[in-house]
């Protein structure tokens, strides 16, 4: 039975049993920060499990696309070493949301590997969890599998609930016993029944686990039961392929067999069962998918994952030979084996084919410098050595080896990597990078008093009383006029730099003296410094002064954060949810919006998101802030971004229709936002776009500038701004019809000058020889107009040279009846050399020239001479 079809009669046995099918979700979960990849095919219902999430089906079949290489579930390193790890699979999986329980999730298993994939059932066993009699009984009783066959599994490692059999999302939430169905290999194949010794041999083969999600765990490890217990199942579909198909490895499917043939043509390779073709095989798979899916390779988070997996394939093609871009040719053969289940797959095959190629293309030229290297220091090495850290860290750093990749090439030789010296060589270098570079931020000034009292999401200004003062780094504690300071304060309406957002600027004012703030910086998480200059009088510690922030330029900044909130959502409902803020930069004059898209944003949909977004703006709805627990923030559909810290309390931000986490300053309403424009849309790497974008004042100010712009440019065209564009391409079109006269005219030209220069040709023998020196012309010129002067001589030597810009250029042909004794390359080669150049070419036509102008007109001269002797 080939995959396809195990894949379409698992998905129709369960509708037919009222199962809803549910398509594929994303290998990148939706709003969910803390999980890596989707693992299995639960994710997309976790909320449904915990009732926090519905869905109008109650039953529901999925083929899930998981990826397991990061994070928890990592399987990266054992793929191409295993028969069956991978790191991107397809998980079956039927789900129960409170409606049937055990017996018919037991029920509806057997009936299927049975009746459906016609398995015979004496091959089958099946595992409960030891305190579980009522799983055990129905496949006793009901099923009739014999006890022999049944094996309880307990709490094997090593604390409560620790099983094998006792499934949890995590440690917290759903949860529950399961049963774990095997399949028996036969006796051919060495390893013994699950909770035997021998259980990780190869015979008994785990092939379907059902999940009886019965409990939720809270903090403490408490199990709650659930008001609705559900059903949570996971076949992996390439196991039970290779059991249907009676081979022994995953990799021996129909579907593998066509990638690892793919990947063999596309590396010349001959030898199919060389374990690199696996790798690439898998590789192909994941990669593809994780492009489609929005990841596109980077250095951070699900992007480095990416990274490591491509260069991984790419480095195995490299073993075997292929040293140029391979890996992106596998997609249209991944294409032919999984499009029909994933239409995504197909719509998108090129743009990830580029990416890929990109990537590949990326990697090509450090690759083999790096393997270089490698093998320099692994051919010192025994088997059993140890690679040291530092040279993992220069390849690496330098060569772009993931360290899991110099770990896999060593590993293949027998030979560790020392793992806390590549992350010294790492940590080495990051705080090298740091004292170089120039923070703003003294993060080195030393504070032990109280937190800064944070004001500014309510006012603008405050009392505040001066808790410290730094000059050059050092605390003091007073600082007299014309100094550079940082000033902490008890409280503050200052709002720090962070999440993008700049701080403030504004004025310190006290009884006779004065600061000028020119920025705010975070000294620790919660302790804010003033940088400014002490414009008035002395400042001392304890001071009490009136803390004022600028509030022109705070407005401008509130717009354009506010206006960014809403540029993001509009930018996911336009573009599509892979986009994903990659960074920002919020000040007073714009909004900079890095973002991960890998084509370059339309003028239409640039169009349509400031439509958008000015919609929003006009609506004037009420902007709200308020902090919530994490997880019910993100449940709410707050949009966290993946790699950030949050901490368990966390301020979501309601803007018209977009909802995010953050701690920024931000408009009242949103009609406060008054205008929003973008200005510029551009690539910044690969991958990644960058918009930036005006509000307020500022897109008035930028309007304006494009008017005057528009005005100008109408007034030198003698036009008026509504008939430019008419005017413009009017114009257009006089420009190209005055470019095709001019050439007309060129060409005549051409003709008529011909006509006179053959007059002037000279009979030798029978030979016209045409010796000429024309004004005013290019090489270009001269290498055209010898061929028509050839046409009309019919016979004869045709000799053309010119003086441009203190150069001669020379061009000469010759008659084809004529090459025999003549030879153009010859002659152009002694013309040339006498005026001081070099010169060459074909016998009926060769060009040159020389330095030397002054020598032209004697070497011409010699030209009918020359042409005598040798005809
Ligand atoms: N969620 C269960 C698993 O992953 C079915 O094994």
């Amino acid at each position: 039975m080939k995959t396809a079809e195990i894949r379409s009669k698992f998905l129709n046995f369960f509708q037919s049993k009222d199962h809803t099918i549910v398509k594929s979700s994303s290998l990148v979960p939706a709003n969910d920060p803390t999980l890596l990849f989707t693992n299995s095919g639960m994710v997309q219902f976790k909320d449904v499990f915990t009732g926090k999430d519905s869905r109008p089906y109650s039953r529901a079949t999925t083929a899930q696309r998981s990826l397991r290489a990061g994070g928890k579930h990592n399987d990266l390193e054992n793929v191409g070493y295993t028969a069956r790890h991978h790191t991107f699979f397809e998980m079956l999986g039927n789900f129960s949301f409170g409606d049937y329980f055990k017996e018919n999730a037991i029920k509806y298993a057997w009936e299927l590997l049975t009746t459906v994939y016609n398995l015979p059932k004496e091959k089958l066993w099946v595992t409960v969890y030891f305190e579980d009699d009522e799983a055990y009984n129905i496949w006793k009783d009901q099923i009739g599998v014999p006890a022999e066959r049944i094996i309880r599994i307990g709490d094997n490692k090593g604390a409560r609930y620790a099983s094998d059999n006792f499934w949890q999302m995590a440690d917290t939430g759903p949860c529950g016993p399961c049963s774990e169905i095997f399949y028996d290999h036969g006796p051919d194949v060495w390893g013994g029944p699950p909770g035997s010794p021998e259980e990780d041999g190869d015979r008994y083969i785990e092939i379907w686990n059902l999940v009886f999600m019965q409990f939720d765990r809270d903090k403490d490890g408490v199990l709650h039961p659930l008001p609705r217990p559900c059903v949570d199942t996971g076949m992996g579909l390439e196991r039970i392929a290779a059991v249907l198909q009676h081979v022994h490895s995953n990799y021996e499917i129909d579907l593998f067999q066509k990638l690892i043939q793919a990947a063999a043509r596309e590396t010349n390779t001959t030898d199919l069962a060389n374990n690199s073709l696996k790798v690439i095989a898998d590789h192909i798979r994941a990669c593809s998918f994780m492009i489609v899916d929005g990841v596109i390779p980077g250095n951070e988070g699900r992007g480095y994952v990416l990274r490591r997996i491509i260069r991984r394939a790419l480095r195995h093609g490299y073993q075997l030979g292929q040293t140029k871009p391979f890996f992106h040719k596998l997609v249209t053969d991944l294409v032919g084996q999984m499009g029909d289940a994933y239409p995504e797959l197909v719509e998108q095959q090129e743009r990830v084919a580029a990416v890929l190629k990109l990537e590949e293309e990326r990697f090509q030229a450090t690759l083999e410098k790096g393997m270089k290297i490698l093998e320099e220091n692994l051919e010192g090495l025994k088997k059993g050595g140890v690679l040291d850290g530092k040279t993992a860290f220069t390849l690496y750093d330098t060569y772009g080896f993931p360290f899991d990749l110099t770990a896999d090439i060593c590993r293949e030789r027998g030979v560790e990597v020392d793992e806390k010296g590549f992350e010294v060589a790492m940590q080495h270098q990051r705080d090298t990078a740091r004292a170089s570079g120039k923070f703003k931020t003294s993060q080195n000034l030393s504070y032990s008093g109280q937190n800064t009292d944070f004001q500014g999401y309510v006012t603008l200004e405050t009392e505040a009383k001066i808790l410290a003062i730094y000059q050059d780094g050092t605390s003091v504690q007073e600082a007299a006029e014309g100094t550079d300071v940082v000033v902490v304060l008890d409280q503050t309406p200052f709002y720090a730099e962070s999440g993008g957002q700049v701080g403030d600027a504004g004025a310190l004012t006290g009884f006779g003296n004065a600061v000028d703030v020119y920025d705010t910086q975070k000294i620790t998480a919660n302790v804010f410094g003033h940088y400014g200059t002490v414009s008035l009088g002395q400042i001392k510690v304890g001071d009490a002064v009136q803390a004022h922030v600028n509030v022109q330029r705070r407005v401008s900044i509130t717009r354009n954060h506010s206006a960014t909130h809403l540029m993001h959502k509009a930018l996911r409902q336009v573009l599509g949810s892979h986009v994903q803020q990659k960074g920002s930069l919020v000040d007073a004059e714009k909004t900079r919006f890095d973002f991960s898209h890998d084509a370059p944003v339309t003028q239409a949909q640039i169009a349509e998101v400031e439509a958008i977004v000015n919609a929003e703006i006009l609506a004037n709805t009420e902007v709200h802030a308020q902090m919530m627990g994490f997880d019910e923030a993100v449940a709410g559909g707050a949009m966290a971004l993946f790699g950030e810290k949050y901490g368990d309390e966390v301020r979501v931000l309601d803007i018209g229709f977009s909802r995010e986490l953050c701690g920024g300053v931000h408009v009242k309403r949103t009609g406060d936002i008054g205008l929003f424009k973008i200005v510029s849309e551009g690539g910044i790497a690969s991958g990644i776009r960058r918009v930036e974008a005006v509000t307020g004042q500022n897109a008035l100010a930028w309007l304006h500038g494009l008017n005057d712009s528009v005005v100008q440019a109408a007034a030198l065209l003698k036009s008026s701004p509504a008939n430019l564009l008419d005017r413009t391409k009017a114009m257009q079109e006089q420009v190209s019809q005055l470019e095709k006269e001019l050439a007309h005219t060129k060409e005549k030209l051409a003709g008529a000058m011909a006509t006179e220069l053959v007059a002037q040709a000279q009979d030798i023998n029978g030979t016209k020889v045409l010796v000429a020196e024309v004004k005013d012309a290019d090489t270009k010129f001269l290498r055209d107009m010898v061929p028509q002067l050839k046409d009309k001589l019919q016979s004869g030597v045709v000799v053309l040279a010119s003086v441009a810009e203190g150069k001669v250029s020379i061009a000469v042909g010759v008659t084809a009846d004529k090459t025999a004794s003549v030879k153009a390359g010859e002659l152009v080669g002694v013309l040339s050399e006498k005026v001081g150049g070099k010169g060459g070419g074909r016998p009926d036509m060769a060009m040159g020239g020389g330095t030397n102008p002054a020598a032209l007109a004697a070497a011409l001269a010699e030209v009918p001479a020359w042409v005598q002797a040798k005809l």
